[in-house]
């Protein structure tokens, strides 16, 4: 097979998505990049530097001057930056700037797994293999707050369900790149699956994706 193998996974927040996304980079030998932590930093660095501005200017900067490779998922899983990761996405120049930086990573050989929401009908429209991984809202509250409650954080389902409901909102709602899968998009509903279903479901559409491949153009 010749040039980079791109798998590109949409979602909305606590699909399961990042954890399949992470499976199969493992598994096909690819780089990973969780796309939504590109936000979430841009977005810790304007906290830092004294707010979120909605003139992009800043936040473009910020986004030049982030290294991917150093984006720390503990850090920047912190609820209220994901909060300001979702409003300042909503910035087209931005976006833009992200953008750049995402389909240069994806480029490299050998290719490389991006999870976010705009991957299949903006990053990477070429991929090789687009996913939408989703579940039902009720679904992704319990497992987000499964998994803070495992981290010794006392939550609240409602509230967390409440939370997600106005996240899905505003990145389905926006108007540059909002949450929607791509035409050709093959869609993984996870609400009643394990990971490993889901996994499993995953591979053997990217398999069938790599096999159409090689046969159109035999090395
Ligand atoms: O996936 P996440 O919760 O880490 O993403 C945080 C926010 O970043 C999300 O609410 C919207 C934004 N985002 C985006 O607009 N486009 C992406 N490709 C990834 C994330």
């Amino acid at each position: 097979m010749r040039g980079p193998l791109v798998i590109a996974i949409d979602g909305p927040a606590a699909s399961g998505k990042g954890t399949l996304a992470r499976k199969l980079a493992e598994y096909y030998g690819l780089k990973h990049l969780d796309t939504g932590l590109t936000y979430r930093a841009v977005a810790a660095l304007l906290m830092a530097e004294g707010g979120l501005e909605p003139n992009g200017e800043r936040a473009v900067a910020a986004a030049g001057r982030l290294d991917l490779s150093a984006m720390d998922r503990d850090l920047l899983s912190a609820h209220d930056i994901g909060e300001a990761a979702s409003k300042i996405a909503v910035i087209p120049e931005l976006r833009q700037a992200l953008v750049e930086r995402q389909r240069a990573f994806a480029s490299q050989p050998p290719g490389a797994v991006l999870d976010g929401r705009d991957i299949g009908t903006v990053v990477c429209p070429r991929a090789l293999t687009k996913l939408y991984v989703t579940a039902s809202p009720e679904v992704r509250a319990r497992r987000r707050t499964d998994e803070l409650l495992g981290r010794g954080k006392p939550t609240d389902f409602a509230a967390v369900l409440a939370d997600l409901k106005r996240r899905d909102a505003r990145d389905m709602e926006r108007d540059d790149s909002p949450l929607r899968p791509a035409d050709d998009a093959h869609l993984i509903d996870t609400s009643a699956m394990t990971i490993e279903a889901a996994f499993r479901a995953a591979v053997a559409i990217v398999d069938a994706a790599i096999s159409a491949k090689d046969r159109a153009s035999p090395s």
